[in-house]
């Protein structure tokens, strides 16, 4: 008899229940959990605030709350792990992702101050977006230990997800290649160069659209190359990098060009008569280069109106077995850097 009694009870205990984690839930968007390799889970992004077994994704999403910086969780349905992060949005595992999601949470505010900030906004009021890397470093927006940044290159466009560097004032990564990442196919369309493409938190080209709207806002930016070897990196740059409009084909103009005095690599880009400096972006379907540059390098570049195409090819396959179509670095003395991984960045003079 005393069980039938219980049960009105239990089912209200778990009604409220209910309830109460709808409404607690309500305060978290589910985003993405991508598998990647081991070794494409930095540390950074993987900061880990806290990793318990709980019961349930609503205990995981409780325990995200009671911890001042945590931002963003993953719950594995299977093993009970809840993981809680200080920032990012979507989640990676090397693990298998079935079982497993991943929440971010929503902004906390009262009348004036928030305590999390909406993705993209920073600030003790989330007054605050930022242009780019650089500008996040100068007005010291991100915090330093964080690969990972929210960047609005637009007034009132979308908010990005990218990779910063956070060295020497800030870089924003245009191209990141890592081998412990994912490949990419690189071989893409006009559209798709435009957008970019890839993971934010993987290898990726942030999308030429994406590069015009950076440099709108800063009046000289510098193209860094960072090239790594076997047994180091070697980076250069070229100062008063700049890119012209899509309906003018993305044409990239470089200035002078300055190499690593310990580490060099080399001028591809501007030296002599092959140089790129305002030529058109092309690609397989849009193609200004009259030598089939786009298929021959297998990715898009600003290739130059000539059989050479480029001396570098940056977009190219990995360890391919055609010289053309795999990624190079060859200098205007025809010295070529083999290399493992490349970023292309770019940074505000300061
Ligand atoms: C909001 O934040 C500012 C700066 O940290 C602080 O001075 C102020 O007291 C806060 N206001 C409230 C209502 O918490
Ligand atoms: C590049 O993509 C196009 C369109 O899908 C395809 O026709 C071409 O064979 C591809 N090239 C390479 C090198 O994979
Ligand atoms: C960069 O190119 C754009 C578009 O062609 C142009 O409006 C802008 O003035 C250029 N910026 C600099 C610093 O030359
Ligand atoms: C091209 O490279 C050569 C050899 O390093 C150098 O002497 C020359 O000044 C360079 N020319 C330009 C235009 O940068
Ligand atoms: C680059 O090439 C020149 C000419 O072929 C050669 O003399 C020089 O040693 C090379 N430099 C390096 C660093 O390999």
């Amino acid at each position: 008899m005393a069980h039938w009694l219980l049960v009105p009870g239990i089912l209200e205990i778990l009604f409220y229940t209910a309830m109460a984690s709808d409404v607690f839930m309500s305060t978290y968007i589910q985003t993405k959990v991508q598998k990647e390799n081991a070794g494409c889970t930095y540390a950074s992004f993987h900061h880990t605030l806290l990793q318990r077994t709980v019961h349930s994704v609503f205990r995981c999403a409780k325990l995200c709350s009671t911890v001042d910086e945590c931002r963003r969780f993953m719950f594995d349905k299977e093993s009970k792990e809840c993981v809680l992060y200080e920032s990012g949005e979507n989640c990676l595992s090397s693990q298998d992702v079935h079982s497993m999601v991943c929440y971010l949470q929503k902004s906390v505010c009262d009348e004036t101050n928030c305590t999390r900030c909406p993705i993209g906004y920073y600030g003790d009021q989330c007054q605050h977006v930022i242009e780019d890397c650089s500008d996040g470093i100068r007005r010291k927006l991100v915090p330093e230990k964080s690969l990972m940044s929210y960047i609005r290159p637009k007034a009132d466009g979308r908010i990005l997800e990218v990779k910063c560097d956070f060295k020497w004032g800030g870089y924003t990564i245009l191209l990141y290649r890592y081998k412990g990442c994912r490949e990419v196919d690189y071989n893409k369309t006009w559209k798709e160069y435009s957008d970019g493409f890839g993971t934010s938190y993987g290898n990726y080209w942030i999308g030429l659209a994406n590069i015009y709207d950076i440099l709108q806002n800063y009046h000289q930016f510098f193209l860094n190359i960072v090239i790594f070897g076997q047994t180091g990196h070697e980076t250069s740059y070229y100062q008063m990098f700049n890119i012209s409009t899509y309906d003018d084909d993305y044409r990239i103009s470089l200035a002078s060009f300055k190499d690593d005095i310990t580490n060099p690599t080399g001028d591809s880009l501007t030296n002599g008569s092959h140089s790129i400096d305002g030529r058109p972006f092309s690609t397989y379907d849009r193609d200004f280069s009259n030598n089939d540059c786009p298929v021959r390098f297998n990715g898009g570049w600003w290739y130059l109106d000539d059989p050479v195409c480029s001396r570098a090819n940056v977009h190219g396959k990995r360890d391919g077995s055609n010289f053309e179509a795999t990624w190079h670095w060859l200098d205007n003395l025809g010295n070529r850097t083999d290399f493992t991984d490349i970023h292309l960045k770019l940074q505000r003079k300061q």
